[in-house]
């Protein structure tokens, strides 16, 4: 496994070239990236004769000619590590901001990010610093929690970076989760549906098809082939993901029906409609003083339906939107549509659900099982629930 170690402007930094020999001996093929900073307290030489490998400390660094570095390096990365992590590359990197190699490079990236912090307790305590730390980990990067203590500057609080075999186990773990869906393709419908109207108008809901591209890109994150068959919503899909956009029910059912037959897993995300107009008017309907009926058909159950072609033994979840946090109507969709689970979001609370980007899930289980997510960014609740399906017997 490729690991590339960003080291940044702490007194830390002379710990990373220990931290780069362990996560060695645990198997990974280290290449360092060192700022400006870090470079003050450690050097190129030291890291390129411990390493083997080619050592990048300036943006323009080009060690195979004509290849760019920082496309390179991100391409090939199957871990990010920074440590020691200063005050300011955490936040440049929570900023998206890529003005050296390192944080070009990681912003080039797809691979999962682990971040150990070090500096100054306030700088840690810092309302700049610990937005930064929620924005990364709604991003699913790990950090791991620098330690209380004396730190270089005499002071004593949290900010001390965290021990190597802490670090090298934060990577073990990231890096495990990476390989959870290895050449696995998961099937996930995301998004509302529209039941038009006439030419012009349509009946949908308030999904925004967030949850399901968090749910595509936790499983590129867990090493898998994400297949989105998504409703028109706001949320972009991930790069990477195959992309099958769809406007009504019954499109989603048949763009999903033939992808289902190849997935190893199917995730439903999509808040499908259950009811489409029973005749859609050519044009636009003229507004009168009458009032008009609308009747309405039920839509087929498309999850339901794409347990009836999946492969045998192919694991499927459903999604709940329910207002309370009653699950006894989840409990009996499980049993209802042929589910492996059922992750049930309270659409009641402002901050989980439809079109926030955050979530808190009840995972029922066909065997009687449950678990909960507690709140959490939606990435994080995917890679949580997917890991949850996985991991089980
Ligand atoms: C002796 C010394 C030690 C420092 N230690 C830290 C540190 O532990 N953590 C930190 O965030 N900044 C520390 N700084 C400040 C950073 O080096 C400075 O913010 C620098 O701009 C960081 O650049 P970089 O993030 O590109 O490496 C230290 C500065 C000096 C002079």
């Amino acid at each position: 496994m490729n690991l590339v170690l960003g080291v940044s402007g702490s007194v830390a930094a002379y710990r990373s070239a220990d931290l780069a020999r362990e996560l060695m001996r645990a198997g990974f093929v280290v290449r360092v990236c060192l700022t400006d900073a870090a470079e003050k307290f450690v050097t190129q030489a030291l890291f390129e004769a411990l390493t083997g490998q080619p050592c990048l400390t300036s943006a323009f660094d080009e060690p195979v000619a004509g290849r760019m570095a920082h496309i390179d390096w991100a391409r090939s990365a199957d871990v990010i590590l920074v440590a020691p992590a200063t005050a300011n590359t955490l936040n440049k990197l929570a900023a998206g901001i890529a003005d050296d190699m390192l944080t070009t490079l990681v912003l080039a990236s797809e691979a999962p990010l682990v971040i150990a912090p070090a500096m100054n307790p306030h700088m840690y305590g810092s309302e700049v610093t610990r937005n930064s730390l929620d924005e990364l980990r709604a991003r699913a990067a790990s950090i791991v929690e620098p330690l209380e203590g004396d730190v270089a500057c005499g002071e004593q609080g949290q900010g001390k970076l965290a021990s190597i075999s802490a670090i090298v186990d934060a990577v073990r773990e990231i890096t495990a989760r990476s390989a959870k869906l290895a050449g696995k393709t998961v099937l996930i419908t995301s998004g509302p549906t529209r039941e038009p109207l006439d030419s012009v108008r349509f009946l949908s809901n308030r999904s925004s098809g967030k949850m399901g591209s968090a749910l595509a890109r936790a499983v590129m994150l867990m090493g898998g082939q994400a297949t989105l068959v998504c409703g028109p919503g706001s949320a972009r899909p991930p790069l990477g993901a195959q992309v099958v956009r769809v406007e009504t029910a019954l499109d989603m059912l048949e763009a999903a029906r033939g992808l289902a037959q190849r997935a190893d897993l199917i995730v439903g995300a999509a808040a499908v409609a259950d009811y489409r107009p029973e005749q859609s008017a050519h044009g636009k309907i003229r507004r009168s003083s009458e009032p008009i009926e609308l009747r309405l058909v039920p839509n087929p159950d498309v999850i339901a339906e794409l347990g009836k072609v999946a492969k045998p033994g192919v694991r499927i979840v459903g999604f709940a939107a329910e207002p309370d946090s009653a699950l006894d109507a989840a409990r009996q969709k499980i049993v209802r549509k042929g589910l492996f689970a059922i992750a049930v979001n309270n659409v009641s609370r402002p901050d989980a659900g439809f079109d926030v980007d955050s979530n808190e899930l009840s995972l029922l289980f066909a065997d009687g099982r449950t678990a909960r997510s507690g709140l959490q960014s939606k990435l994080s609740c995917a890679l949580w629930l997917l890991e949850q399906i996985v991991d089980s017997p």
